[in-house]
């Protein structure tokens, strides 16, 4: 099995930004976090990070065939992105959504996701271990539908 890790706008700065809100972790340490639980788990991770909508909408296609599954954090595009959301629906890979912060008890125009309604599930709140909850669940989701 082959994941794709997707990070969206603003990612790149985490560690520097607002850390009282994303935590002292640097997407580095995110990454190398999750490659440690990737060869636990025994599967293939491919990580990417992007500030640009429409490279993100590009590597969601490229997925297709190279990858069986997609965790993204995608950043503000969470709010805003159509493009992000038909992505997903288009290549119709399992796609687990990840939020650092809990973005249901932040300013009232994070409480929506474009992405949620085309995501098997969504993990917010928990920092480094929403990533690292939404891959385990993303695999087992994966090896399960395989079985
Ligand atoms: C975020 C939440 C978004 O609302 C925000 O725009 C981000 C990060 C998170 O991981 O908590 O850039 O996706």
């Amino acid at each position: 099995l082959s994941i794709l890790v997707l990070h969206g706008p603003n990612l790149n700065l985490l560690g520097k930004r607002e850390p009282g809100v994303y935590g002292i972790e640097t997407l580095a340490d995110i990454n190398q976090s999750l490659e440690g639980d990737a060869r636990s788990l025994q599967v293939q991770l491919v990580t990417y990070q992007s500030n640009h909508e429409g490279a993100l909408v590009d590597a969601i296609h490229a997925a297709l065939g190279t990858h069986q599954g997609i965790l993204i954090n995608p950043g503000a595009y969470t709010h805003t992105s159509v493009a992000i959301r038909d992505a997903i629906a288009a290549v119709d890979l399992p796609t687990v959504e990840v939020h650092l912060s809990n973005v249901y008890r932040r300013e009232s125009f994070r409480h929506h996701s474009y992405i949620a309604p085309v995501a098997i599930g969504q993990i917010s709140g928990f920092g480094l271990e929403s990533y690292r909850l939404g891959l385990r669940g993303l695999v087992q989701y994966l090896r399960q539908q395989n079985a």
